[in-house]
């Protein structure tokens, strides 16, 4: 395909997706010509800590967290009731990381993060933004699914919080965006919700080496806007969305 078709069809699906999210406000009168949407160019890494990791290393050295320590973890109960771990999947290098409850019945099935009905509404999300489900990086805060959809436990986060620390050291983003109550206060150590933090810059406090201080912008969970899809809450989400763009330097989409 020519570079120019390309980018048409992603401007094009990038349209479509926020005009999902946001229930046509963004729809073009006319709908040729497309609008102008550049692939948005990535800035260099803004690194909190020192990034001393190659592209390769990092995907080598997730590779070997997920091969050699999550895949056959017991660290918690929820190791015996799963079906397939979810280490999480993207782009190792990642400026922007999404992190989620745990794995649902979906996820738990095909062992990759966000692939049922919330997912499918986090990919347009994502596609709204400009940016794809391999730009980004999405993982949950435990690797296995709780039983019957219930929110996982404290004691499973805990046994599972060193992973996702890892992961998050690894991975070191730019900007990290939290999915719903359990990874927005698990992640910035506070009881406050998420109805009173999402939209407010939040900084990561200090998990580990070179963690503390990343920018982290808590927004709802996509279950939750999928429970309640008011045009309301669709619009916070995309507004949340929007200034993670800001944040990372990116192109907003234009109004039409
Ligand atoms: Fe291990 Fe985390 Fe799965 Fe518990 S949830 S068994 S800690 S990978
Ligand atoms: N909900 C989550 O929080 N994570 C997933 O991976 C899927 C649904």
């Amino acid at each position: 395909m020519s570079d120019e078709r390309e980018h048409l069809i992603s401007a094009a699906e990038q349209l479509l997706a926020i005009e999902d999210l946001l229930g046509g406000k963004y729809m073009p009168a006319v709908r040729n010509p497309l609008p102008e949407i550049e692939p948005s160019a990535l800035p260099p890494a803004a690194l909190i800590g020192e990034d001393t990791m190659t592209p390769e290393d990092k995907t080598r050295e997730l590779a070997a967290m997920n091969d050699g320590e999550v895949k056959n973890c017991r660290r918690c109960p929820l190791g015996k009731s799963r079906t397939n771990t979810v280490f999480g999947e993207g782009d190792p290098n990642a400026e922007l990381v999404f992190v989620g409850e745990g794995p649902g019945a979906d996820e738990d099935r095909t062992g990759r993060p966000f692939v049922g009905r919330a997912g499918e509404l986090l990919t347009k999300m994502i596609l709204a933004m400009g940016l794809t489900r391999e730009r980004v990086f999405i993982c949950n805060i435990v690797k296995c699914r709780p039983p019957g959809n219930r929110a996982p436990a404290t004691e499973e986060v805990d046994a599972c919080w060193g992973y996702l620390v890892r992961q998050l050291q690894i991975i070191r983003p730019k900007v990290i965006v939290t999915l719903g109550n359990p990874a927005t206060q698990n992640l910035l150590d506070t009881r406050t919700g998420i109805t009173r933090l999402r939209g407010q810059w939040q900084k990561l406090p200090d998990l580990g080496e070179g963690l503390g201080g990343i920018d982290v912008m808590p927004t709802f969970h996509p279950a939750y806007i999928l429970r309640q899809y008011t045009p309301e809450n669709r619009g916070k989400v995309w507004d949340d969305l929007q200034k993670v763009l800001v944040k990372l330097g990116m192109e907003l989409p234009k109004k039409q």
